[in-house]
């Protein structure tokens, strides 16, 4: 299902930060068997936002639990020293805080260099202006419609115009828009009408324990909003 706002199918990535950390490798599992299309990872440092999550070492022991593309979300400054390890645990997509580095361009290349797709994120008070002289050096941007540091927030509905902007700049290049933050069947249709085609969901996935159902659910929001 694609239209011209949002020319790639809607991709569902489930954020392990709602899952069972008691039991994160089956619950990484069960998000693949559910049908997920990639694993969104988020890695926090208690600086950057004031929460701390998964080092390298928790993301190479779930790596053997899926196939899945491992989306790995870095809210972490300074994110650089960092990408080398991030890598080789098994990321595939590693995404740095526009805010977190005062070398964007140079991480963007290391990631690339790494062999990895590499990713810009923005929080809800950064403007899209920051990524125009980086559009040709990025794979995703990943905007953020709740400040960043936990899940189960409520959406931001003043990031829809960014993700709309984003998505003109974008124009024709390979790029995923993909949107992070209160994102569920409701508002998975606002955030593909204005452009985005990669869904982050931790509480709407995670939340009852039924994770094909819920992700079901949002990818038909999404899609049914751009038919
Ligand atoms: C917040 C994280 C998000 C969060 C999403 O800092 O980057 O990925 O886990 O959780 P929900 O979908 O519950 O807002
Ligand atoms: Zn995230």
């Amino acid at each position: 299902m694609t239209n011209k706002n949002t020319p790639s199918p809607i991709l569902i990535a489930p954020s392990i930060l709602s899952a069972d950390f008691a039991r994160l490798g089956e619950e990484v599992s069960a998000i693949d068997n559910a049908g997920c299309d990639w694993v969104h990872i988020d890695v926090m440092d208690g600086h950057f936002v004031p929460n701390l999550t998964f080092g390298p070492c928790v993301i190479e022991a779930i790596r053997p639990h899926s196939k899945k593309i491992f989306d790995v979300h870095l809210m972490i400054d300074p994110a650089a020293p960092y990408l080398e390890a991030y890598s080789a645990a098994g990321a595939d997509i590693i995404t740095v805080h526009a805010e977190a580095d005062k070398h964007l361009d140079r991480s963007l290349q290391v990631i690339r260099n790494l062999g990895k797709k590499a990713g810009v994120s923005l929080n809800p008070a950064t403007n899209e202006s920051v990524i125009e002289h980086v559009l040709d050096k990025i794979d995703l941007v990943l905007v953020m419609t709740v400040n960043p540091g936990f899940g189960g927030q409520k959406f931001l509905e003043s990031q829809l115009s960014k993700i709309a902007n984003i998505r003109a700049m974008i124009g024709d290049r390979p790029i995923h828009l993909e949107v992070d933050g209160g994102v569920n069947s409701e508002t998975a249709a606002l955030v593909a009408k204005a452009g985005a085609d990669a869904l982050v969901a931790g509480s709407a996935v995670f939340g009852d324990g039924k994770y094909a159902v819920n992700i079901a659910a949002i990818r038909a929001g999404a899609e049914n909003a751009i038919v």
